[in-house]
């Protein structure tokens, strides 16, 4: 089935109030492409609520932008300091919540179980989930990608999840930041293995959900990793801080 493509930017910990100016570019720019293409712009939390102002007010309310974040608490609210809950962004303006990146996996020790129950959170919350999955440069040269992609998304996806509430990204571990991807035959590798186990688990919803590739993804790699089969958009990283570079990446849809 066709799926719309979903170009998602995780600014991870960059961007002061001053970035704005960057959000209402990837807004002026988001006019002009394709209709087949969504963004996505996750800031970090401080700017959520700002960013959602900016684009409600926005002259074109059709613009297929939304606000996401990066991260969210498993609870809704409670004794949890420093923590913030999904109730929390999605009342910011979030739409869509990153959870278990492999920055989290990796920095906060988020086990699979925690990232299922934090994709729970963002459905409590009426949010969409990004879960995120991937193999380090280890677990590739041992030949084990496809076990290790395997085990976290049985791990990592609750039970309940639909084309409508739940994106899956690709992010292998050694290409994030990097300038290395995958060849596109190992993408498609990887993409249709998801897709198969994803259709066997969810049936009909599997088929249609969108399946992002992330890592070193930029202007000059986009259209032909996007072009792989079962690639249905990207998680762009440091390409999506500048606008010009993200809307380009878009435009390779
Ligand atoms: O979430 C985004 C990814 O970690 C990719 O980051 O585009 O900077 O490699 P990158």
């Amino acid at each position: 089935p066709a799926v719309r493509s979903l170009i998602a930017g995780n600014w991870k910990m960059n961007g002061l109030k001053a970035a704005s100016s960057e959000l209402d570019a990837i807004l002026e720019g988001a006019a002009q492409l394709s209709s087949g293409v969504d963004l996505l712009v996750c800031p970090p939390a401080t700017l959520i609520a700002a960013f959602a102002d900016r684009l409600a007010a926005h002259a074109n309310s059709a613009l297929p932008v939304a606000i996401g974040a990066q991260d969210c608490h498993t609870n809704a609210a409670g004794a949890h300091t420093g923590d913030i809950s999904a109730e929390m962004l999605a009342d910011a303006g979030a739409r869509t919540i990153i959870v278990g990146h492999s920055e989290r996996r990796a920095d906060h020790a988020e086990t699979d179980a925690i990232v299922r129950t934090k994709a729970q959170a963002v459905w409590r919350a009426g949010l969409v989930a990004i879960v995120c999955v991937g193999e380090t440069q280890g677990e590739r040269n041992a030949g084990h990608t496809l076990d290790v992609v395997a085990g976290q998304l049985a791990g990592s996806l609750p039970d309940g999840a639909t084309a409508a509430n739940l994106v899956v990204a690709y992010e292998p571990v050694w290409a994030i930041g990097t300038g290395m991807t995958p060849t596109a035959a190992d993408v498609e590798e990887v993409h249709g293995f998801i897709r198969q186990t994803l259709t066997q688990r969810f049936n009909g919803e599997g088929e249609r959900m969108r399946l992002l590739y992330g890592g070193s993804v930029k202007p000059s790699n986009a259209s032909e990793l996007m072009a792989v089969p079962h690639v249905n958009g990207a998680l762009v990283g440091g390409a999506s801080l500048k606008a010009s570079d993200f809307l380009a990446i878009a435009a390779g849809c």
